[in-house]
């Protein structure tokens, strides 16, 4: 499959979350880090390419929905849905639409966040190829490990690479032929156990030898927790204020930890605005 990417790169950063294995978390992924980042005082925007499922879609038209039930303003991005614009199954017009959106989104945005279907298609490889940051969450089994590499299944130790890494690699190769800088490629593991398991620990060891293979980085991710989805209806994150106005209900400590999870998430993948801390602090010295 040959791609087009286009001859100047977005001025915004583009975020990929991409991984060719469903309900690996890449919807939650997606809304965490725009939340997060608009938390941060950057301006997002949000493409959802999975114009069946539409779980980003419906997660931020539940939150405008939620934000009128409250009568609360709660940051959102500016969000484009593929699908509503263009019949995606037709990949060259789908990825001139493409373009032109990210194109407009650029002008207005500092990050692009976009989120990719589970199957490999022209507008997936087209998007690898954008990213500046490809973000793939995986669940913590070895089912899940398949689609990045192979392992033995005497030793588990790896013997080589799966689909999804080939075309992670293929995409990320074109871009560097294009010209445009090197991809941070980053891991993180979904839905982690919170108890120690010999599968926790033989995943872990794979995804290690893995990193130094494909060249991705490899970083803890979200540990399974009912927030991460309960809030779904509502449109809310572990990000949003934890107070019983804004969630309709009474925050938890399940809420603070799963929000410092987040955000180690985001310094691990390099995206804290080490100002924003600064500001944050300013604030707090005027208000004192
Ligand atoms: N860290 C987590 N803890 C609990 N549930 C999660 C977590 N991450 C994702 N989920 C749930 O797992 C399912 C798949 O997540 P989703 O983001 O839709 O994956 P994908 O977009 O890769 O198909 C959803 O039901 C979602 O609510
Ligand atoms: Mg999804």
């Amino acid at each position: 499959m040959t791609i087009e990417i286009p001859d100047r790169a977005p001025t915004a950063h583009v975020i990929v979350v991409g991984n060719e294995k469903g309900g690996s978390g890449k919807s939650t992924v997606a809304m965490h880090l725009a939340i997060a980042l608009l938390k941060q005082g950057q301006r997002v925007a949000t493409i959802d390419l999975d114009a069946r499922q539409r779980s980003l879609t419906n997660y931020v038209e539940n939150r405008r929905a939620w934000v009128r039930h409250i009568a609360r303003d709660l940051e959102s991005p500016a969000h484009v849905c593929l699908g509503d614009k263009v019949d995606i199954a037709d990949g060259d017009a789908a990825a001139r639409v493409l373009a032109d959106a990210i194109d407009t989104l650029a002008g207005n945005n500092d990050y692009i966040i976009i989120d990719t279907p589970g199957h490999d298609s022209l507008l997936t490889r087209v998007v690898h190829a954008l990213a500046n940051t490809l973000i793939t969450p995986m669940n913590d089994s070895f089912v899940d490990f398949d689609v990045l590499g192979t392992v033995d299944p005497a030793t588990f130790g790896v013997t080589g690479s799966g689909h999804y890494a080939r075309m992670v690699q293929e995409s990320l190769g074109q871009r560097e032929s294009f010209g445009q800088p090197s991809t941070n490629w980053i891991v993180l593991r979904n839905r982690v156990s919170m108890l120690g398991s010999r599968n926790k620990r033989l995943v872990e060891e794979g995804l290690q030898e893995l990193s130094r293979r494909l060249g991705f980085r490899y970083v803890e991710g979200l540990a399974e927790r009912l927030i991460f989805r309960e809030f779904y209806p509502r449109g809310l994150t572990a990000m949003d204020d934890l107070d019983a106005r804004t969630l309709g209900t009474r925050p938890t400590l399940s809420h603070a930890t799963a929000r410092m999870e987040v955000e180690s998430l985001l310094s691990a993948i390099g995206l804290v605005d080490a100002s924003a801390g600064d500001e944050a602090d300013a604030e707090k010295r005027d208000a004192a």
